[in-house]
């Protein structure tokens, strides 16, 4: 019988990879969509377009995580075997100056999705993604699933809340639920305001002449990137197993903000010096140390391993950029 899906956070970077991974497994895909002013929903575009794939094995219901009322009616409706929740406000930065919104969709949002599957007759495996901001300023480097939470952001926070409940609802009541605690993971899907989507894209419009300067941050700044596509067959992995844990997903290598950069501007045979500039707008009240992951247990419990070296993820992502400017 064919196995049924339900992401939500689907129009997302890791929603649309995810999607295509999971219909290359020959599931049926529902997905959660806010009602927005626009119906461009770029990342799917490509499944949209497909007449054999959408409103056949790729279904989208406007949902969103602080309407219970819509959410359940559509689990009902759907009755997946597998829900991903993905949705919620991912940008670190600007949950300082967005906070409320940010901990009422990524830690209210997750225990309404909790509890509506303890009220489910038959509740679908859960995979929630969380984040290695848990760990703010770590006790412990490199970090594993046992490395005690330190967030020091409201988006760390929120994240914190929700991946505590997510145990307490596997332990308390039984479901099977699952943390994935994801660091840093990147593609040409990126949102346009993270660092290496930012970057790969100045470069390319610098190349072309579009643009002449690229304002940044702390370009001292550090994290443990790999690419979005290894993430989430790491999330359909963990839901794969037999028993529910938590697991996190790393490449254990950490760089620079700066190597990014030089990495983007070689790739396009530019020197970064004639073009890199400060702002201290992109500074941030606080910034994580040294968030750089274990992944063995992934590795041996699940068979999980990144496949997309630092160089060649930022080499495709500055390319992809070129291509969309050609
Ligand atoms: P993303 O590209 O920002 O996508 C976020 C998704 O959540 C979008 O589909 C967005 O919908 C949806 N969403 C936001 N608020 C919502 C709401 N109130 N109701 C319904 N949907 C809502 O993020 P991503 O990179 O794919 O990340 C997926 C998840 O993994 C996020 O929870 C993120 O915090 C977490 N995570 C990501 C990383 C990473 O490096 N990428 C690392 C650790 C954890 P719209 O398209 O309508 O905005
Ligand atoms: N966005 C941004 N823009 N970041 C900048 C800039 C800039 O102009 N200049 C320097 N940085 C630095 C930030 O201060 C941070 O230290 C680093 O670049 C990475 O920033 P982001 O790409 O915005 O990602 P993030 O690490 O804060 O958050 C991402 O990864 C988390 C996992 O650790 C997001 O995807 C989160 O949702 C995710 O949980």
């Amino acid at each position: 019988m064919t196995k049924i899906a339900f992401i939500t956070g689907i129009t997302g970077q890791d929603g649309s990879y995810l999607t295509e991974l999971l219909l290359g497994q020959g599931y049926d895909v529902h997905g959660a969509v806010r009602r927005t002013s626009s119906l461009e929903r770029s990342r799917l575009a490509h499944l949209y377009a497909d007449a054999t794939i959408y409103n056949r094995r790729l279904f989208l219901h406007y949902a969103d995580l602080d309407d219970p009322t819509t959410l359940r009616r559509v689990l009902f409706k759907v009755k997946p075997q597998e829900l991903y929740h993905l949705a919620g406000q991912s940008h670190v930065g600007l949950s300082f100056e967005i906070p409320e919104t940010t901990c009422e969709f990524t830690a209210m949002g997750t225990l309404r999705l909790l509890e509506i599957l303890r009220d489910l007759p038959d509740p679908p495996r859960f995979f929630h993604a969380a984040s290695s901001e848990l760990f703010g300023r770590p006790s412990q480097v490199p970090q594993t699933e046992t490395t005690p939470f330190a967030p020091i952001n409201p988006y760390g926070c929120a994240k914190a809340f929700a991946t505590q409940m997510v145990r307490i609802y596997r332990e308390t009541h039984g479901l099977f639920a699952v943390n994935g605690i994801l660091f840093n993971h990147e593609s040409p899907r990126r949102g346009e305001n993270f660092v290496t989507r930012k970057i790969c894209r100045a470069a390319a419009a610098i190349k072309k002449g579009l643009q002449n300067e690229l304002t940044l941050g702390d370009t001292r700044a550090q994290r443990d990137w790999g690419h979005a596509r290894d993430y989430v067959r790491g999330m359909w992995l963990s839901l794969q197993h037999a028993t529910p844990d938590d697991y996190l997903f790393a490449t254990g290598k950490l760089h620079s903000v700066q190597d990014v950069i030089e990495t983007a501007f070689a790739a396009l045979a530019l020197d970064w010096r004639n073009h890199v500039k400060f702002d201290a707008h992109f500074l941030r009240p606080a910034e994580p140390l040294q968030l750089v992951g274990d992944a063995s247990k992934a590795r041996t419990v699940l068979g999980w391993s990144p496949q997309t070296p630092f160089t060649a993820l930022i080499q495709e992502m500055t390319r992809a950029e070129l291509d969309t400017l050609a």
